[in-house]
């Protein structure tokens, strides 16, 4: 059926802000699946590694601080084309075209403390998943809901 997964990280700022259960709920209500999930306190390590296409740049520094500053939500999200969408639940990476409705667009002002992370390709998203995961933390699952939210492929 086309299902992807994909990486989102509640960044330290969603963590302090009390805005952990608002996230999940609106990847849930979209019909997205839990796959993984979990607190932890982002190594530096981890971090590097996770933020690697952005070494050298600027903000890179000031990055990795934040987000090994304070706990994190590491969630493993999986649906038809859930990379795209888990963007777009998201909102744009800059504060002036976050969209009203979107995660960022409705709790962000800033583009470090953004409140979410997500994956931004297939090839980022497994590379992504396991710095964050070990495969056992990954579940495969029926939900009972997948017949009414998905129809067949035609
Ligand atoms: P994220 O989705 O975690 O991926 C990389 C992060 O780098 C991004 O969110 C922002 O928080 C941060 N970032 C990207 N561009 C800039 C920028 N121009 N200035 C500061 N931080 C940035």
């Amino acid at each position: 059926m086309n299902q992807e997964r994909t990486l989102v990280l509640i960044k330290p700022d969603g963590v302090q802000r009390s805005l952990i259960g608002e996230i999940i709920t609106r990847f849930e209500r979209k019909g997205l699946k839990l796959a993984g999930l979990k607190l932890l306190k982002l190594p530096r390590e981890k971090a590097n590694e996770l933020y690697e296409p952005h070494r050298g740049k600027f903000f890179y520094d000031y990055l990795i601080q934040f987000m090994t500053s304070t706990p994190i939500v590491a969630i493993a999200l999986q649906g038809r084309n859930a990379i795209e969408l888990v963007r777009l639940v998201n909102g744009a990476t800059k504060p002036a075209e976050s969209e009203p409705g979107s995660i960022r667009g409705d709790f962000s002002i800033d583009i470090t403390h953004n409140v979410v992370h997500a994956s931004d390709s297939p090839e980022n998203a497994e590379r992504e998943l396991g710095i964050l995961f070990d495969p056992g933390e990954i579940l495969e699952y029926q939900r009972i809901d997948e017949a009414i939210i998905y129809s067949p492929e035609i």
